[in-house]
């Protein structure tokens, strides 16, 4: 497969061509270890193409991209997913209308409802639940919000979640089939499922629009994510309305590295990931027993050691102490994410460290909790855009919430804009260390 941005920017960075042009630093760091790509990061000059309005080399790496996805069209943004959340919400769901999604959603999906205008008709777990970052939902209970919501205008799930597990994206898509409503799926942490023995990439399990956050499970810098689309209606007008939200000046070096990224993924991405998967399930197979293991996708190896006394957090310090930086960690769980890129040596590590782990003789007594269900007063864009202000969190009882207060990771809210701050609500941030609240004046 050609890299035709790569290989412009080779060529350039090549040439000995005075650069009366952005960025600033000329192309050139004198004697420092990024000295090598600062050539390689340019602005739209002639032949560089432009992401927004692209007909040249950006175009055609993305018609590559579109090709290895199998979809109708695939944009590149150098904002996240964020930027192809935005977009793909304001693709399928006019201001003023519902959306339908599970409460473990990223803040980026309630940031984009406050810039659209969206109201959210959340899916909330039943009983207690380990945390707030994953919970079970079946394709029923979608349908069941789509019952009691007014004509919503699409589903939006995040499949996989932060501990890497997934929803049923083919049961949830046909649901929405049989009620005409678009399927959006946050498959940030997925990119890679496409590549697997058999894909379980959403676009392949029915999801109308998608973002992959590529720089999180494939070897792209950070920022870079693809949105794909399968819908010929919502590809004509995808790049204006991604313009939208997005700045005039993406990164060349993140364009480069999704570009590259291309040609990994038709030459070697398929085979390092069945060897990479194939370790971490033979991994989880010698350690499950000693420790709860998470049914997730295949690079998400999620455990906890409480069956051995061991909480999230004193796991996550063990492992550091080791030399091992896990994704996440909270109570229950740590998340170690791996990539194609992990090598069998570490591996061995791993297993050593986690094998090595002594049981503690007390047990933990950890019963989860509710998630919390708070009063909606206000839309999501009415309450962000009042006049509002920030409080201590004890005095945030009974007032409404301007802002999705969050930690990130795994940045997912406990309470969202336009809902009142209850006594549960309050239980939860303070468990997630949130000190301070925004909220309506
Ligand atoms: C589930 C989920 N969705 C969306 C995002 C935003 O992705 P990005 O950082 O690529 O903008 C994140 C970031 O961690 C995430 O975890």
């Amino acid at each position: 497969m050609n890299t035709p941005i790569y290989n412009f920017l080779q060529n350039y960075s090549e040439r000995d061509v005075l650069r009366l042009h952005m960025p600033g630093h000329k192309g050139k760091l004198f004697c420092h270890p990024l000295s090598t790509v600062f050539p390689y990061d340019i602005t739209e000059i002639k032949g560089a193409d432009s992401l927004y309005e692209a007909e040249g080399i950006i175009n055609e790496s993305e018609k590559n991209a579109a090709k290895l996805f199998g979809t109708v069209r695939t944009l590149y943004s150098t904002q996240g997913s964020t930027l192809c959340i935005q977009t793909m919400l304001a693709l399928a769901a006019k201001p003023g209308s519902q959306v339908i999604a599970p409460r473990n959603a990223h803040k980026a999906f309630i940031n984009s409802c406050i810039l659209l205008d969206l109201d959210v008709v959340w899916i909330f777990p039943e009983g207690r639940n380990n945390g707030i970052v994953s919970f079970s939902y079946s394709a029923e209970d979608v349908e069941k919000a789509i019952a009691s919501s007014k004509n919503p205008s699409c589903v939006y799930i995040t499949s996989p979640d932060y501990y890497g597990r997934m929803a049923d994206v083919s049961a949830i898509s046909a649901v929405c089939k049989k009620y005409s409503i678009p399927l959006l799926v946050d498959n940030a942490h997925g990119a890679h499922l496409k590549f697997l023995e058999k894909s379980l990439h959403p676009m392949d399990l029915g999801a109308d629009m998608c973002c992959d956050s590529a720089h999180k499970t494939l070897p792209v810098l950070t920022g870079g994510a693809y949105l794909h689309i399968k819908n010929e209606k919502f590809a004509a007008d995808a790049k204006d309305k991604m313009a939208l939200f997005a700045s005039t000046s993406p990164s060349y070096l993140t364009l480069c590295s999704l570009d590259l990224c291309n040609e990994y993924l038709e030459t070697s991405a398929k085979e390092q990931l069945l060897d990479v998967t194939l370790r971490i399930s033979r991994l989880k197979g010698l350690l499950v027993g000693k420790y709860e293991i998470l049914e997730t996708e295949p690079l998400h190896f999620s455990l906890s050691g409480i069956p051995i006394g061991i909480d999230g957090y004193a796991l996550s310090e063990r492992l550091r102490f080791c030399g091992i930086e896990p994704e996440y960690f909270d109570d229950f769980y740590t998340v170690l994410l791996f990539s194609p890129l992990n090598s069998k040596p570490e591996f061995e590590k791993i297993l050593n460290v986690l094998s090595e782990i002594n049981p503690k003789n007390e047990k933990i007594k950890n019963e989860g909790f509710f998630i919390p269900r708070p009063e909606k007063v206000l839309s999501p864009r009415q309450a962000a855009l009042c006049e509002s202000e920030e409080v201590p969190l004890e005095k945030s009882l009974g007032r409404i919430c301007s802002l999705a207060k969050v930690k990130c990771p795994p940045g997912i809210p406990i309470v969202a804009p336009g809902e009142r701050i209850d006594a549960s609500c309050m239980n939860i941030l303070k468990k997630y260390s949130i000190s301070t609240m925004n909220v309506v004046k």
